[in-house]
C-alpha cells in the first residue's frame, strides 16, 4: 500500500475489492473468505463473505500466541475510586476467557444477544471481548440512560443475559446501577435469563436468587472457553443510537469488515503501532468506546487505557496530562467538550507544564463540531497535530480525517480535513446534484460504503432503507450538512435531523417532545439544539399548556426536567423549559425551530414569510429571555 494519500485513495476508490483484501490480510481467519465484495442484494452489501473469523482471537488470542503476552493490554485508572490496574495481553486472555465461559453457565450461546449495562471499568471490555469469543452478540447500553431507554433497548434486542455492575460513579457521586436495571426489567416485555453482577464496594447490591448472579464468585468456578469462528457477516454487536423518534436505532457492526477496518484504522489514520498505549477518553457506551477503546487498540496489539473520570473535578483540570505522563500515551482521542471543560478551569494550561508529556505526539477530536478556537488553544497548549475527524455510529470509524499514518496534511481550523479512504463523500442540493466548492448541501456517501460501517438495523432492514439509502438513491445519507473547500477539505456544520450533540452525546430532540407531550398538562411543545459555551449544545423546551390547567410554571418546569431525566436520562442535560402561549408555525403548521434556534443563539435571522403570526416572536423573544437568552 502507498503511504501517499492521493494513491491510497484512489487505489480504495478505484479498486475496492483489491485495496480491502490487502489491508485483511492483517487479520488472522478461520476459513478464507470466497467475495471481498458481494452486491448481490443491492442495497444492502456484505464484506469478506464465505470468511470465518473470530473477533476475540484477533483482538486478545493472537497476541498471546505471537509472544505479546507480558505487554500491556489494558491500563484502568480510575480517579474516582483510587485504582489503578494494568491488564498484560496474558491477563487479558484469562478474564476474557474464563468469562466466555460464565456466560455459557448462564445459557449464553452464539447468535444470543446480551446486554451490557457498565461504568468505565476493565469488566466492561471484558464482556464484550467474551460475547464476542463465543460469537454472542452484545449491546452496551451507556450508564447515563435511564431504566426506560434500558428497557426500550431489552426489549429490541432480546437479551439472554444482562451483565451490570451495583453502581458507577460519576466524580464524588455513586450512581446505584442495579435499582436501575431492575426498574428496566419490570418496564420491558422481553425478561433475560439471567443478570450478572460486579459488586463493587461503593454500593453492593441485593441480587434476585435465580435471576442474579454475583460476578466474581461465578468467575471463580468457570472453566475458559475457547474462540468460536464466526461468519464474517455474523453481528458482533448492536449499538442503539439516537435517531428522530424515541425509538433508537440497533446500529449492526458485523465481525469481518470491523474487524479489518478497526487493524486498518489504527495504522494509517492513528498512526499506532503494536506496543503503543492509545487512550480514547470516551465511555464504552458509545460507539469510540466501541471502536477505539475496545477493539481497534487491541486488535492491533496496542494497549488501551480505561479511564474512570472525568477532564475537570477528578480532581482537578490536570487530570488528563496526568495520565497521558503516567501511562506514557503516545495519542489521545476525546470530544472537544472535554477540552473546553479543561480550558474553562485552566485556561493558561498551567496544571499541563507540571507533567512530563514527551511520549505524547496527537490529539484526535470527534463527536461533535469542533470550533476553530479550541482547536486552536488545544494547538498552542500540546504542540503537537490537533486532528479534528468526523464520523459516526453508523460507521463505526472516521469517514473524515487527516490521515496521520498516511500523509499528514495542513490542519484548517474547522475542517475534519478530507475523505478518509474507503469513503466517496459528496456534497449534494435537495435534488442529489453535487454542488459546487464553498455551497452548503446534504453530506452523503456513494455505496458501497467500506468495511465496518453498518450493514443494516437490527431487524430492521426496512428502517435501515427509510433512514439512510431512499432520500438519494446509491447513496447513504449521513444526516450532516455542510460543504466542501475547493481543496477538498470538509466542513461539518449542522445536523439536518432532531438529533443534536451534548457534550458529544447524540441526543434525540423528538423523543425528549416525547416526553413533554406525554405530561397531562402539555397541549404542544418543542424541543431544540441551542449552543452552549461548554457542552457545544443543550436542548431548550418550548411548552404550550392545555386550556384550563392550573399547574404554576415553575412547576411544570420542574415536572418536565424531572420527566426528562427519569425516562431518558440524566445525560440529556434537559435543564431549561420556557412555557409559551402558542408556538411560531409556518402557515402550514411546521413549527419554526430554525427561527427560535437563531433567536436563542443570538444569530443572524430573517422573520419568515410564511409564518402565520409575527407577534409569536416577539412572546417566544420574551420567554427565552428569562432563561438568559437573547431575545432575537
Ligand atoms: N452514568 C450515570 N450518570 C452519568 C454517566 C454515567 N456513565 N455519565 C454522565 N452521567 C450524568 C452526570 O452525572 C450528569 O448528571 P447530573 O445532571 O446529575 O450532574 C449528567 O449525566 C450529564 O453528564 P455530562 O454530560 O458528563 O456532564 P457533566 O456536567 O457531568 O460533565 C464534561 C461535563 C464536559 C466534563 C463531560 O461531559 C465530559 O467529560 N465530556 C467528554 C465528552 C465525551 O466523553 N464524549 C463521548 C463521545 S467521544
Ligand atoms: P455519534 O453517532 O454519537 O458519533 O454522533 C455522530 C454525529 O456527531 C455526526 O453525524 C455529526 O453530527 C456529529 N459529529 C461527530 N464528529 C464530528 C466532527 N468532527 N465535526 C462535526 N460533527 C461531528
Amino acid at each position: 500500500m502507498s503511504n501517499n494519500y492521493r494513491t491510497t485513495f484512489q487505489q480504495a476508490a478505484n479498486h475496492p475489492t483489491a485495496f480491502w483484501a490487502d489491508a485483511a490480510q492483517h487479520i488472522h481467519w478461520d476459513k478464507p473468505w470466497q467475495q471481498v465484495l458481494d452486491d448481490s442484494n443491492k442495497p444492502f452489501y456484505r464484506w469478506f463473505t464465505g470468511g470465518e473469523l473470530n473477533t476475540c482471537y484477533n483482538a486478545v488470542d493472537r497476541h498471546v500466541e505471537q509472544g505479546r503476552g507480558e505487554q500491556a493490554a489494558v491500563i484502568y485508572d480510575s480517579p474516582v475510586t483510587g485504582v489503578k490496574t494494568t491488564y498484560s495481553y496474558k491477563q487479558l486472555l484469562d478474564q476474557v476467557s474464563r468469562l466466555a465461559g460464565v456466560l455459557h453457565d448462564l445459557g449464553v450461546f452464539q447468535g444470543d444477544r446480551v446486554i451490557i449495562y457498565m461504568p468505565m471499568v476493565p469488566e466492561a471490555i471484558f464482556a464484550m471481548l467474551a460475547c464476542a469469543r463465543i460469537g454472542a452478540i452484545h449491546s452496551v447500553v451507556f450508564g447515563g440512560f435511564a431504566a426506560k431507554e434500558l428497557a426500550t433497548r431489552i426489549d429490541d434486542a432480546k437479551p439472554k443475559a444482562i451483565l451490570s455492575a451495583s453502581c458507577g460513579i460519576e466524580v464524588a457521586k455513586v450512581i446505584p446501577y442495579k435499582p436501575l436495571l431492575d426498574q428496566a426489567i419490570a418496564i420491558a416485555t422481553h425478561q433475560p435469563r439471567h443478570c450478572l453482577i460486579l459488586q463493587r464496594p461503593q454500593a453492593t447490591a441485593g441480587l434476585q436468587p435465580g435471576r442474579d448472579v454475583d460476578w466474581v464468585t461465578a468467575m471463580e468456578s468457570a472453566m475458559p472457553s475457547p474462540c468460536v469462528p464466526v461468519a464474517a457477516t455474523d453481528p458482533l454487536y448492536i449499538l442503539y443510537t439516537s435517531g428522530t423518534t424515541g425509538q433508537p436505532k440497533g446500529v449492526v457492526r458485523d465481525n469481518g469488515g470491523h474487524a479489518v477496518a478497526m487493524q486498518w484504522s489504527m495504522q494509517n489514520i492513528y498512526d499506532i503501532k503494536p506496543g503503543e498505549v492509545f487512550w480514547a477518553a470516551s465511555d464504552v457506551g458509545w460507539v469510540v468506546g466501541h471502536s477505539y477503546i475496545c477493539y481497534a487498540p487491541l486488535i492491533n496489539g496496542s494497549t488501551t487505557l480505561i479511564y474512570e473520570g472525568k477532564p475537570v473535578g477528578t480532581p482537578d483540570a490536570g487530570a488528563f496530562w496526568r495520565v497521558i505522563a503516567e501511562h506514557k500515551v503516545k495519542t489521545l482521542f476525546t470530544a472537544p467538550t472535554a477540552f473546553r471543560a479543561i480550558r474553562k478551569e485552566d485556561p493558561e494550561a498551567a496544571l499541563l507544564h507540571q507533567h512530563d508529556l514527551s511520549h505524547f505526539k496527537a490529539l484526535f477530536l470527534a463527536g461533535e463540531r469542533c470550533d476553530p478556537d479550541t482547536l486552536e488553544w488545544a494547538q498552542q497548549q500540546l504542540q503537537v497535530p490537533v486532528i479534528d475527524h468526523w464520523w459516526q455510529t453508523e460507521t463505526g470509524w472516521a469517514i473524515a480525517a487527516n490521515c496521520l499514518g498516511i500523509e499528514a496534511f495542513p490542519v484548517k481550523p474547522g475542517s475534519p480535513t478530507k475523505a478518509v479512504p474507503g469513503y466517496k463523500v459528496q456534497v449534494v442540493d435537495s435534488k442529489g446534484q453535487e454542488v459546487a466548492a464553498g455551497e452548503m448541501g446534504n453530506i452523503v456517501i456513494k455505496l458501497p460504503l467500506p468495511p465496518g460501517t453498518l450493514p443494516t438495523l437490527w431487524q430492521d432492514d426496512e428502517r435501515f432503507v427509510a433512514s439512510y439509502l431512499s432520500a438519494f438513491e446509491g447513496y447513504y445519507l449521513t444526516g450532516d450538512a455542510g460543504y466542501k473547500d475547493e481543496d477538498d477539505y470538509l466542513y461539518i456544520m449542522s445536523r439536518i435531523d432532531d438529533v443534536i450533540n451534548v457534550a458529544g452525546h447524540r441526543l434525540s430532540t423528538g423523543a425528549m417532545e416525547e416526553v413533554l407531550a406525554a405530561h397531562e398538562a402539555v397541549a404542544e411543545c418543542a424541543v431544540l439544539g441551542v449552543n452552549c459555551a461548554l457542552k457545544g449544545e443543550v436542548p431548550l423546551g418550548l411548552v404550550v399548556t392545555k386550556d384550563g390547567t392550573d399547574i404554576s410554571q415553575a412547576d411544570l418546569s420542574y415536572e418536565l426536567i424531572q420527566a426528562v431525566r427519569q425516562k431518558i436520562g440524566p445525560v440529556a442535560a434537559f435543564k431549561q423549559v420556557a412555557v409559551v402561549k402558542r408556538l411560531p408555525k409556518t402557515r402550514s403548521g411546521k413549527i419554526l425551530r430554525g427561527t427560535i434556534r437563531a433567536m436563542a443563539n443570538g444569530t443572524e435571522h430573517t422573520i419568515p414569510a410564511t409564518i402565520d403570526d409575527p407577534e409569536i416572536l416577539k412572546e417566544i423573544g420574551q420567554a427565552i429571555a428569562v432563561l438568559g437568552y437573547p431575545q432575537g
